[in-house]
């Protein structure tokens, strides 16, 4: 099975950005960390990250068809954007929503997802280590899929 594990706006700062929040693994680290792990586990990774929604969205198009599975860390957009929701919707492919911090014991504006509504289910709050902890979960889902 092949994976795209999908990064959205000012992850790329990752280690850096408010390391006590997100940790001090770089986003470099972590894709690095995943295509190990995708080795351990039998599935391929694509990583993308962008910083902007469109570019996003153009991401999970390209998934659509070729791709099985979704890991989306959408960043703030998560709380924002109807328009991510939609193309995951239309991607029909499975997609599990990430965060690294836990989200629910933030702010209030940080409790609402739109990127839920169209998820499996949702990793968040064990730092980096959520990326393959979500690998994990998205093989076994389309394990029991088939
Ligand atoms: C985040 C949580 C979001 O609320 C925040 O806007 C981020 C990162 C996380 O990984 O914990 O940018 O998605």
């Amino acid at each position: 099975p092949g994976i795209l594990i999908l990064n959205g706006p000012n992850l790329n700062l990752l280690g850096t950005r408010q390391p006590e929040i997100y940790g001090r693994t770089t986003l470099g680290d972590v894709e690095a960390m995943c295509r190990e792990h995708a080795t351990r586990i039998g599935v391929t990774v694509e990583c993308a990250q962008s910083n902007h929604e469109g570019a996003l969205i153009d991401a999970i198009h390209g998934a659509r068809g070729r791709l099985d599975g979704l890991i989306l860390n959408a960043g703030a957009y998560t709380h924002t954007s109807i328009a991510l929701m939609d193309a995951i919707s239309s991607a029909e492919i499975p997609a599990i929503e990430l965060h690294l911090s836990n989200v629910h014991a933030r702010e209030d504006f940080r409790h609402k997802s739109y990127i839920a509504r169209v998820s499996v289910g949702m990793i968040c709050g064990f730092g980096a280590r959520g990326y393959t902890l979500a690998m994990d979960a998205m093989k076994s889902h389309l394990k029991a899929l088939r």
